[in-house]
């Protein structure tokens, strides 16, 4: 307990800014880590949605209207947010979406724009947060990758790919800019019940399916903020869904033969 309260502690005015943070896991982080005294600096691409996010956050924070696909966006607004507040000490890579569709019925646009977003998403606004990090010695960039960054399922040809791109960006990255004093971290959860899967699979289906499996928001809130305060390098959360993962790597034919099941949910 008493190292839980140390470890908070340090998230004490930090600023930290959060992508894709007018819904699901990412509002709720902001929520949290204004309990503990950091200052989530909330950023989506709809005004309405930011302007309901003030009632959810308590203390100091920031607003700002961000669409990560937009390179002129990303370098105006991260520019702005250092200047409205002095520094910026993390940066949590959270907007994404996923379409859940076959191979053969994606059209084109999908995979690139999946990409566009989580990948390329996560690429300008590290690049862009980069030299004030760097300027400052210190500074921390936490990617909201997935369980299917490490896994590949049927339905998630496009998805699956922005993922593993979100984590083999992440571990460069953390090699390059440790002497920089910049750590990067992964966070890898399973199905969360957030808006997400109504867009990923608006049949329903796949909640359906994975219901009895689904994370809470607050739970996946809860691991990056710790993941912030302890500099954590990745998590893959559910716990049973870590060792899985790791188990499927050592044998992932035999996995595939005998999990095929359990693993093709969408
Ligand atoms: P969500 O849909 O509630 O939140 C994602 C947010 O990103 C939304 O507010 C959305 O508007 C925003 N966004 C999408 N494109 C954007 C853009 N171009 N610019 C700025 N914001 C944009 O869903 P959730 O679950 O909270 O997703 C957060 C992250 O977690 C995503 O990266 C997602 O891929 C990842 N994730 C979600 C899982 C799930 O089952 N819900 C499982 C594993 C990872």
């Amino acid at each position: 307990m008493g190292m839980r309260v140390k470890q908070l502690s340090q998230l004490r005015n930090r600023i930290v800014v959060i992508t894709g943070a007018t819904s699901g896991i990412g509002a709720v982080t902001a929520a949290k880590l204004a309990e503990a005294g950091a200052v989530p600096i909330i950023t989506g691409r709809s005004a309405s949605k930011l302007a309901a996010m003030r009632g959810r956050v308590s203390g100091r924070c920031g607003f700002y209207e961000l669409d990560v696909t937009d390179n002129a966006d990303v370098q105006r607004v991260v520019d702005r947010i250092a200047t409205d507040f002095g520094r910026i000490d993390v940066l949590v890579n959270n907007a994404g979406f996923g379409l859940f569709e076959r191979f053969e019925d994606a059209p084109l646009e999908h995979f690139a724009k999946m990409m566009d977003t989580n990948y390329m998403g996560t690429v300008r606004c590290a690049k862009a947060v980069l030299p004030y990090m760097k300027s400052q010695g210190n500074g921390h960039i936490v990617n909201i990758a997935s369980m299917a960054g490490k896994l590949s399922t049927a339905k998630a040809s496009g998805y699956a790919a922005t993922k593993h791109a979100v984590l083999g960006l992440t571990n460069a990255l953390r090699a390059e800019l440790a002497p920089d004093g910049i750590a990067v971290s992964a966070v890898n959860p399973g199905p969360i019940d957030t808006p997400f899967l109504e867009t990923a699979d608006p049949g329903g289906g796949y909640a359906a399916s994975v219901k009895g499996y689904l994370l809470k928001p607050a739970q996946v809130a809860d691991t990056i903020v710790r993941v912030i305060a302890k500099r954590t390098p990745e998590v893959d959360l559910p716990l049973s869904a870590g060792i899985g993962i790791r188990l499927y790597g050592l044998a992932p034919r035999f996995a595939d033969k005998t999990l095929g099941k359990l693993l093709n949910r969408k």
